[in-house]
């Protein structure tokens, strides 16, 4: 019923020419029809992947300014993602709210311009180390997914991908377990049916992120409300990206 996506998220790695040979060894590589394959690269990535391979894994970015155009030094606008054969993008990452300060109330509003340009954001929410051993995990997941669907229609809001991303978990080889990560997804779902309805919060699809590998990728996907993953580090190599997204079907969805 939710197609499983699973996302790799490139960071800030790989010059156009590594992008060239990442697909180039992927090859003519089949893809399970039953999960969404998507790759989000650097911006500059972008435009040859539009044109080059987006029949095959679903082109992303990693971030984007809300309004159309202006004054706004350094920025990329929704209709430049447009033109390029963007379909994703990935919002509110915990390295965004880190390294530049962004905030709930801007990532909303760029959760709200992106669906109003017809791309899916990719919603990232999750607790810090000291949140968690604070017992602070759903408080700070609600209030990241309540604040960034704020003024979100329901039917909108069934177009998006939430990504549950802990971040002592990204990065760190230490991965949540599949069911401590199943209890905070299930958890987002409830949040999602208070602020709209349980059809709503039944169709948006919830990733879990953070130290994901094509080892442990199955474990997540057999949990019922975990529908793919946002994988940094392991979707940098083209046969690591593969197996994800093989592996991600032993997962039963
Ligand atoms: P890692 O898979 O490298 O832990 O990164 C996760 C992440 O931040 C994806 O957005």
């Amino acid at each position: 019923m939710r197609t499983p996506v699973i996302a790799g998220n490139w960071k800030m790695f790989k010059t156009l020419e590594e992008t060239k040979a990442f697909f180039q060894e992927l090859g003519n590589m089949e893809f399970p029809s039953q999960v969404e394959a998507v790759v989000c690269a650097p911006f500059l990535s972008l435009p040859w992947m539009g044109e080059h391979v987006s029949n095959k894994v679903g082109v992303g970015a990693q971030n984007c300014h809300f309004e159309t155009e202006g004054a706004y030094t350094g920025e990329i606008s929704l209709p430049m993602l447009q033109t390029v054969g963007a379909k994703y993008v990935i919002l509110g990452h915990s390295e965004r709210r880190q390294y530049f300060a962004e905030t709930d109330e801007v990532v909303n509003q760029k959760v709200r311009a992106v669906i109003a340009h017809q791309l899916v954001p990719i919603l990232c929410v999750g607790e810090s180390l000291a949140e968690k051993e604070a017992n602070r995990t759903n408080e700070v997941v609600k209030e990241q997914v309540v604040k960034g669907l704020a003024d979100v229609s329901a039917d909108d809001a069934k177009k998006a991908i939430i990504a549950y991303e802990p971040v002592w978990a990204i990065g760190s080889g230490k991965a949540a377990t599949a069911e401590d990560a199943e209890e905070v997804i299930g958890y987002i779902r409830q949040v999602l049916a208070e602020i709209y309805d349980q059809t709503t919060a039944d169709a948006v699809r919830i990733q879990y992120g953070g130290s994901v590998k094509p080892e442990n990728i199955a474990t997540f996907l057999a949990q019922p409300n975990i529908d793919g993953a946002l994988v940094g580090g392991a979707s940098l190599k083209a046969e690591s990206y593969a197996q994800l997204v093989q592996n991600a079907v032993q997962g039963g969805k």
